[in-house]
Parts: structure tokens; sequence; C-alpha cells
């Protein structure tokens, strides 16, 4: 060290230890934090100061938490510029920027401003983590210089933003540590694609690693967290910002996600007070099939089969063989890339990459499959928002790649085909069966439709009938209720694989059950809409009906959104009766 700068450094010291005291969170700009002081947030969450990470003797600025005895860090200022000494500075300089300063005055790390800013300026930790550059006499208005929210590291805090400001342009992308002992920035990135179909993706340096899949409005194509006491989260998509952010409902409880470069996997935290330790909440991506394009175009990943890449229904492996990223599948049918071809309907699905998609929010689920049928290089549509039974529309053009099946979260997609394979997976040698079946069918309804109504008289009439005596009569009339646990044991989780086919109420799988017999499952999950109860009653009234004239009903359950029929599977029943028998919803139009 010369002796100019040991002077310079004595001298910004006098000045520090001349200044009056200051509060603990915040500086001032006559004020400077130098190596071994710490600014504290004014709840005593958050701590700001100088540390080494791991085994490295570098110094940087970081934030961590302050009540945690296990050190974490979770935000750093000088990434890419480590200090080698403990002559570090943190200040606000006379343009009121706040800078970092080695030895000799060396600037090493400086804010970048996002707007012209008056002094005086403080520098300020707050509760939530934030460290802000804000006009000394704003207090606690949210319009600040600077924060470190918009330049995140590895970890995402609640109430950050993941994603756009896109009047400035500013990107908010979190970025792991490029190892234990070094943070700068690593090759594993947690970023928001500025699309017309935006969707949140992870990269593992310039290779797509894992997308969560387009916002539908209520949560992710395939979300990594649904609705939970926990955490609330948002997707906000407008013309000013587009970004994820998340909260905790519960503001005791404290939780970070964080980007693992060592495991190439995104942690979500939770600390355990008991056992003072952080706990994995979940980790994406979860499994095989959230690895990004695994199964190459055309492919669909099923979690449970074997292999788990599979070709989509009116596609082949385009090897011959088994599918995978480098082949993918083709089509058994070519396309007429006219108004010739029509669509199949898929469900369940993660949507495919919307790198190259296309949204109108104006557009219905019909104008959407017109203007797709219009456009050769169409591929598939769908509604781009599912709120409210679905509006929107969203247009995929190319080879659709990175499917998965997700049961009970993913969505519906109509993909382009040839007019001959849609006419292939009509049941055409069945109509019999099915006129026969139907015939059936409306006797028992109408049947139904007589009793629920002299039924739903008697309750009218007997108003005092309460929920519990509701209750006793499902016990009466023992219809069991199955555990959704169980039927999507017996289900391979309602792998394709059993998928018997669908009806206009939904997928019929055939499961067993661990004592070996052999079952039938009519998923009812669109029709949500109705009333558990109604729901429950209805099926009840089935179940003493319908037996002799078809399939026999084993139970029902309802849980959450999902609504299964239980039906004992029958070998030589045409699969029609179970997929357009007796359903619970043909009733409205009787009743
Ligand atoms: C510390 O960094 C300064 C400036 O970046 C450099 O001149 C010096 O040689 C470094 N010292 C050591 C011990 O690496
Ligand atoms: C304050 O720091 C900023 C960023 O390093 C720099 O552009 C500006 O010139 C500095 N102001 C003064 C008065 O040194
Ligand atoms: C999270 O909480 C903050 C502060 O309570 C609030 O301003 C913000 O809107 C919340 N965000 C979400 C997504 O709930
Ligand atoms: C990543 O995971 C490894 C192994 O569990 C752990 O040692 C390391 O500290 C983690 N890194 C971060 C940044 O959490
Ligand atoms: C599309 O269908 C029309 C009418 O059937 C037919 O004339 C034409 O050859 C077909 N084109 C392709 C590319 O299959
Ligand atoms: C199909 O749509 C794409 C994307 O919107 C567009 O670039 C292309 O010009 C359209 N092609 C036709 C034939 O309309």
């Amino acid at each position: 060290m010369d002796v100019l700068s040991f002077l310079f450094i004595c001298c910004k010291l006098v000045l520090f230890l001349s200044e009056s005291s200051f509060a603990s969170d915040t500086i001032t700009s006559s004020q400077s934090l130098n190596d071994g002081r710490t600014l504290v947030s004014k709840d005593g969450s958050f701590e700001l100061g100088f540390f080494s990470p791991g085994s490295s003797k570098n110094r940087y600025v970081g934030i961590w938490y302050k009540n945690i005895p296990v050190k974490t860090v979770v935000w750093v200022a000088n990434r890419l510029n480590p200090i080698n000494d403990s002559f570090g500075f943190l200040m606000i300089n006379k343009t009121g920027n706040l800078v970092l300063t080695s030895q000799s005055n060396i600037v090493v790390w400086s804010a970048y401003l996002s707007k012209e800013v008056q002094t005086p300026v403080v520098l300020q930790l707050l509760d939530s983590g934030n460290l802000v550059l804000r006009g000394e006499h704003d207090g606690d208005s949210e319009t600040y210089f600077w924060q470190s929210f918009d330049y995140p590291s590895d970890t995402l805090l609640p109430g950050m933003k993941l994603g756009w400001d896109l009047k400035t342009g500013l990107e908010r992308r979190v970025t792991s540590w490029k190892s234990f002992d070094d943070p700068s920035p690593g090759d594993f990135i947690w970023a928001i694609e500025r699309q017309d179909n935006p969707e949140v993706v992870m990269w593992k340096g310039s290779r797509k690693f894992y997308r969560t899949g387009p916002w539908n409005g209520l949560r992710f194509s395939a979300p990594s967290l649904r609705p939970n006491p926990i955490f609330s989260f948002s997707f906000v998509s407008n013309d000013v910002e587009l970004y994820y952010t998340f909260n905790i409902t519960n503001k005791a409880v404290i939780s970070r996600i964080v980007m693992n470069q060592t495991l190439y996997v995104r942690r979500r935290f939770i600390w355990n007070k008991a056992t003072q330790s952080w706990e994995l909440y979940s980790d994406v991506p979860r499994d095989q099939c959230d690895t990004y394009g695994l199964c190459g175009a055309y492919g669909i990943c099923i979690i449970g089969q074997s292999p788990v890449c599979q070709c989509l229904k009116g596609f082949k492996p385009k090897s011959g063989g088994y599918v995978d990223r480098s082949q993918g599948c083709v089509r058994s049918k070519p396309l007429n890339y006219s108004r010739q071809d029509g669509f199949i309907k898929f469900t369940e699905l993660k949507l495919p990459d919307a790198t190259s998609s296309w949204v109108s929010k104006s557009m219905n689920l019909k104008e959407c499959r017109e203007g797709c049928l219009e456009n050769s290089s169409c591929m598939a549509y769908t509604n781009s928002d599912i709120r409210g039974g679905g509006s929107g529309c969203a247009m995929w053009f190319g080879e659709l790649i990175d499917m998965r099946d997700f049961p009970g979260g993913g969505q519906d997609f109509y993909i382009r085909m040839s007019a001959s394979e849609i006419a292939k997976g009509e049941p055409t040698t069945k109509i019999v069966v099915i006129v026969i079946s139907t015939a059936a069918l409306l006797a028992v309804v109408l049947i139904a439709g007589y009793l629920i109504r002299k039924r739903r008289r008697n309750i009218a009439e007997n108003s005092r009938e309460t929920d519990q005596e509701n209750e006793d009569q499902n016990i009466d009339l023992e219809l069991p209720l199955f555990e959704l646990a169980t039927i999507a044991n017996a289900t391979d989780n309602f792998s394709i694989n059993n998928k018997l086919g669908e009806g206009g109420f939904g997928p019929v799988y055939k499961g067993t059950l661990v004592d070996g017999q052999e079952i039938a499952v009519k998923r009812l999950s669109k029709i949500s809409e109705q009333g558990l109860k109604e729901l429950k009653n209805e099926v009840i009234l089935f179940s003493k009906l319908q037996h002799r004239n078809l399939v026999k009903l084993l139970g029902c359950c309802i849980q959450g959104e999902e609504k299964l029929l239980i039906y004992e599977f029958m070998p030589n029943k045409s699969l029609d009766s179970f997929i357009f028998g007796l359903d619970p919803s043909n009733l409205k139009i009787f009743s």
C-alpha cells in the first residue's frame, strides 16, 4: 500500500469515526459503511455488510438474514468485482450515487440509477430485504432511485419481481453463484421470456433447461406451485410490466427461492424454527419430464411410463424405435395444410414451448380454430385464459415441443391433424352398441329425472332437512366414497396408457385397485360448477337405478376439483357404456 492510499484510508476512517451516530438501517450522503460495520433493517430481519463467501478471502457487500444463525446471503452487490482487502467502503457520492470503493478510492461497484437523482439521498435497508436509494425526505413512498430488488443475485425473496419493467427495459433475472466460494454469476438462470405468450424459463448457459408453460389466467400450464396456504403468487403481464412474484401469507414464515448451481435446481426453502435449519419446500425441475424438450418434437413425456417419452396420438417415432430429444415424432398421416385438416383435442397437457406462438385476448375458441385452420403454419390452438370457462386465443406455429402429461393441472390443447387421422379416431364399428346403450341411457335418465324432480319436491316440502341429514343419507345408500389417492394409484396417476377413451364428460381410465378389482374411472373434472351435494345426490340415485342396465357403479370420489365416478370394469362390456353411459350431468337436461 502506498503512502497516499494509506493516508486516504485514514482520512476516510477519521471521517467515519467523527460522524454522529446514525439510524442503523440507513446511511445518509455524509456517511459511509466500512468493512466491519453493518446496517440492520428496522425489524431486525436483514443485515447488510461485508462478507467473504465459503473459503474465499475476497470481500463482498451483501445482504443476509440477521435473525437466522445459518449465514444465508440473499444478495451481493459487487458479484463481479471482489475487494481483496478489508478497506472497502460503501457510500453515497457527491452526485447521489451509491458506490463501493476499495483502497486508493477505486470504484469497484456502483448502483445504476434509473432516474435523475435529487439530492439529498439516503440508503436504507428495508424489512423486506430490499436495499433502496431514496430521497431523504421521501419517507415511505416507494419511489426509489435504485433498489437491490431490481438486481437479483441467486435468490428471489417474497415481494421481489422476476421479469421486466417494459417501460425502461429493465430485466430482473435470478442467476446462480458460480460456486459456493464465488458469487459471480454462474450459468444457471431463471428468467421470463418476453414474447407474445410469455413464459417463465430456466437456462443452463445458452440452453433452455426448463419452462413452466404459459400463464393461463390462473396459474402456469404446468405449475410448480399450486394454490396453498403458505404462498400466494401472481403473474402480471400488461403494457408496462411483465413479472412473476410470490408472497408469504403468514408474515412469521421465512422463505426464499435460490438457484443452485451445484445441483442445477431451483429450490424453495422455508426456515424451520424448531430445527433451526432451512427446510426444502420444493424443487424445480421436479422430475425427468421437466427436462426441456426431452421427448423432441411432438413427443409427450409421461412420468411413470417406461420409457417416459411417447408420441402424441396421431404421431409415431421418427426413428422407428424409441422417442428421444433428437428424433421426436412425426405424423402418421400427413397434413393437407388447408381447411381440409381438423384438430384433435388433448387434455391435461403442459402446453408446448410458446416461443412461436401468438395470442389474441379478444378471440374466442371458435374463432381461434378458424384462424388456425386458415394459416398453414398454425399447428395448434387453445384458450389463452382458462378462467370462467375459457377465453382468448393462443396459436402455435411450427413444431410442438416440450409437452408433458400433467394430470390435474394441464390444459386442453387442440392439435392440427389430417382429416383421415381424425376419421380414424372416431368410433365407426361400435355405432350399434352406442345406439343401444344410448336408448338404455335415455330410459334411465328419464326415470331418474322424474325421481329427482319428485325428490326435489320432497326436499322443498321438507325445508328443514339439514346437511347432516344429507350426509346420513349418503351412508344409507352405501355409495362408497373413494380417496383420490386410491384412484390415482389404481390408474397409475391417470396415465395416458390407462386411458380407455374420452367421452363428452371427460376421459375414462382403466385401473386396478389394490385388491385386484378392475375398475373404470370416469373423470368429470369439467363440471365443477355443479354443486357438490347436488352431484353426490344424483350419483347416489344412479347407483340405485343403473346397475342392471349398464355397468355397476362402485362409488365416487369428490376431492377438490376432481369428481370421479368409479365403475366395475367388465372386459366384455363395450367401452362406450363407460364413456357414453350414465352421467350425472345429463340430468340437468331433464330436471
Ligand atoms: C488487490 O487488488 C488491487 C486492485 O484491484 C491490486 O492492485 C492488488 O494487487 C490486489 N492484491 C492482491 C494481494 O491480490
Ligand atoms: C458518483 O458515482 C457515479 C458512478 O460511479 C459516477 O458516475 C459519478 O461521477 C460519481 N460522482 C462523483 C461526484 O464522483
Ligand atoms: C405481497 O405483499 C406486499 C406487501 O404486503 C403487497 O404489496 C403485494 O401486493 C403482495 N403481492 C402479492 C402477489 O400478493
Ligand atoms: C447447492 O446445493 C449444495 C448441495 O446441497 C449445497 O452444498 C450448496 O450450498 C447449495 N448452494 C446454494 C447456493 O444454495
Ligand atoms: C389437399 O386436399 C385436396 C382436396 O382433397 C387435394 O386435392 C390436395 O391434393 C391435398 N393436398 C395435399 C398436400 O395433401
Ligand atoms: C401465419 O401466421 C404467422 C404468425 O402470425 C404469420 O407470420 C404468417 O404470415 C401467417 N401465414 C399465413 C399464410 O397467413
